[in-house]
């Protein structure tokens, strides 16, 4: 049985609805793009930074001397515009007034003032003579990771108990002030081990050498750690960055490592946010960090980015003997529009690996303004094709990853790019910047072990003059995603774990909230969309008490989705009203669907319409979660 869609005018029919969790105040449609954007990315953040080459080995000399390679190699006219120094820049925080002080043996030029006086103002202005932005390192709160996790490190801050207080907590205004005015850096790295690692039980905190504190974050447990006030606490760092720069000239990168849930919240706290734990410089743990950004296109976009960690391009498995892999990593951060931060030693870099960092075409993939994440077209636990819709109509990225030790075939559907079946797709390596031959229909290609192919695919739109929303995921904000218990995602690749020695442990297991999250073409479960045994190649998959904001700028006329609750749904009681909103006006509501009802069409026309509203209103409770799809959903 089919419903029709009416597009209601009327208030009293909407309050009239017996409703659930459908009646908070996060489904009212704002009216607005409520996303505030923390800082300024317009496209990912790109640059250099010190730990993933030195740790905390970290010298003034090793810094500018990357930054002069990068200058004088041509990397910094690619983009690699910020050099950015991590853990081991510190000494003590003074007593006196709380000020904070550079060892300045690792950095001389800091050593202005005297002996109880520092500033890294004449290394940030080195930095900005050489037409960098310069980037800092600290922590959310009292201490920080080295200080925790490399106790014989011999670069870790000294002193007292209070001297070694060098993280944010107690002193944001005061640091954000002396690091952004004074020392005049652009860009901050906030950690979070003082959220976490100085618990009461550790030995060093009940002998005194550090302060209890929390712990607020439980790095493998969601329901231990207390997302608020991780929250509350980075909203003091950003609220305090836009007053010490109020032009919004900043990058503030959230590393929270992926806990907390900061998936959802991260757009609205940061420029970029971690999606994982560290990276380091085997393939296993490379895949980790992919697989946790690969499946969160909707929350990245211009301004706002998932960080899946600074790139080992150069290192380990990635270095001189591995470009396959080498290239394998960059194509992979490149489509998932990620920060490239670059982490080796250049003064060591092979030109070879130069030639990696500085591929123009697999940057300027990257680098695209369209900010659309690139999207798994197809994917199981060996291969993916991940495509990236760019901003020149009818051009995407794509990249053909096989995931394996051996050899694998990669057949490219115009399916998966989302072309005309029958039109011819004109193909580009981006890696040999060369033309390849074109196809009709599908074209399949043969990868080495480890290898991703990145090509640019022209073509002619399915969508005709319109787009899937899954083609434009960067102009989409998810407001209320309607997860209500939070879920460790399952789905990302678990390499060996890297914080116990073999396997003593009882293994690496899932350990980041958002499992249930909304996705392009995909279910929030990561299934093929599919309503009433119908599958839809396109489309959101979302929880039911969602709202998705749409940035129209009033570029489009008409909505049009086919909708209902998904198949891979956990609760199949409720009813779901589906509801589109324009610039915060009713304009189509659907009638209550149910589990099992075949998929109906709703439209609405947006003409003008600067921000698209689609919210699905659960109308009862239910045993399990709802999912709903809006299948096919495309504006034109
Ligand atoms: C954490 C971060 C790393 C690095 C180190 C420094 O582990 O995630 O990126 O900054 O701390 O100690």
């Amino acid at each position: 049985m089919r419903y029709a869609f009416m597009a209601f005018t009327s208030a009293v029919a909407l309050a009239s609805t017996p409703a659930f969790a459908g009646t908070s105040a996060a489904l009212q449609p704002s009216g607005a793009w409520s996303l505030r954007e923390t800082g300024s990315a317009p496209t990912p953040p790109m640059g250099w930074n010190s730990w993933n080459a030195f740790g905390t080995g970290i010298t003034e000399a090793k810094v500018l001397g990357s930054a002069e390679i990068i200058r004088n190699s041509g990397l910094e006219d690619k983009g690699y515009r910020s050099i950015n120094i991590d853990d081991g820049w510190w000494l003590k925080r003074r007593i006196s007034d709380g000020r904070m002080q550079v060892r300045t043996s690792l950095f001389p030029s800091a050593a202005v003032g005297g002996p109880e006086e520092s500033s890294l103002r004449p290394f940030t202005d080195k930095l900005h003579a050489m037409g960098f932005k310069a980037g800092i390192y600290t922590d959310i709160g009292r201490n920080a990771c080295a200080q925790a996790w490399s106790p014989d490190n011999p670069n870790l801050p000294e002193g007292t108990q209070a001297e070694r207080e060098v993280g944010l907590h107690g002193h944001v205004n005061q640091d954000i002030t002396l690091y952004f005015k004074d020392w005049n850096f652009d860009y901050i790295k906030v950690d979070a081990c003082g959220l976490s690692a100085y618990r009461p039980g550790n030995p060093r905190v009940d002998n005194g050498h550090f302060r209890p504190f929390g712990p607020l974050v439980v790095d493998a447990n969601i329901n231990q750690t207390n997302v608020a006030e991780v929250k509350r606490l980075y909203g003091e760092v950003r609220d305090a960055l836009k007053q010490v720069r109020p032009s919004g000239d900043f990058v503030l990168s959230l590393c929270n490592w992926g806990s907390a849930n900061v998936r959802s919240w991260g757009k609205d706290f940061g420029t970029i946010w971690r999606t994982s734990n560290d990276i380091d410089t085997s393939w296993g743990r490379m895949l980790h960090n992919f697989d946790s950004v690969s499946t969160r296109e909707l929350y990245a976009g211009p301004g706002h980015w998932n960080d899946p960690d600074m790139l080992e391009v150069g290192n380990g498995q990635f270095d001189g003997n591995h470009l396959t892999e080498a290239r394998t990593h960059m194509s992979l951060w490149a489509i998932a529009a990620a920060p490239l931060i670059i982490g080796t030693d250049l003064t060591k870099a092979p030109q070879a690996m130069i030639d990696v960092l500085g591929a123009p075409e697999v940057i300027a993939v990257n680098q695209d303004p369209a900010g659309n994440q690139g999207i798994l077209a197809y994917t199981d636990s060996e291969r993916q094709v991940i495509v990236k819709t760019l901003a020149k109509r009818g051009e995407k990225a794509v990249v053909l990853f096989n995931r394996t030790n051996e050899p694998t075939d990669i057949t490219l559907t115009s399916a998966h790019l989302k072309f005309a079946a029958g039109q011819l797709i004109q193909l580009r390596d981006l890696w040999a910047r060369s033309d390849l031959p074109g196809f009709t229909g599908m074209k399949m290609f043969h990868l080495r072990p480890h290898e991703a192919i990145m090509l640019k695919a022209t073509g002619v739109p399915l969508a005709g003059e319109g787009r899937y929303l899954s083609e434009m995921t960067g102009r989409i904000n998810v407001a209320q995603d309607g997860i209500t218990a939070l879920e460790a995602d399952p789905i990302i690749h678990r390499m060996m774990d890297p914080y116990n020695p073999g396997t003593i442990s009882d293994g690496n297991r899932p350990l980041y909230a958002g499992w249930g999250g909304p996705r392009a073409d995909a279910s929030p479960y990561d299934q093929t969309l599919r309503i009433a045994n119908v599958p839809f190649r396109t489309g959101l998959g979302i929880l039911a008490n969602s709202r998705l904001e749409i940035k129209a700028q009033g570029e489009f006329k008409r909505f049009t989705a086919k909708v209902g609750l998904d198949d891979s749904t956990r609760g199949k009681r409720a009813a779901v009203r589906f509801e589109i909103y324009g610039d915060g006006k009713r304009l189509a509501v659907s009638r209550p669907m149910r589990f099992g009802m075949a998929a109906n069409d709703i439209s609405a026309d947006i003409t003008g319409a600067k921000v698209v509203e689609l919210i699905a209103r659960q109308l009862q409770p239910d045993t399990g979660n709802v999912v709903v799809s809006w299948a096919d959903a495309r504006v034109e």
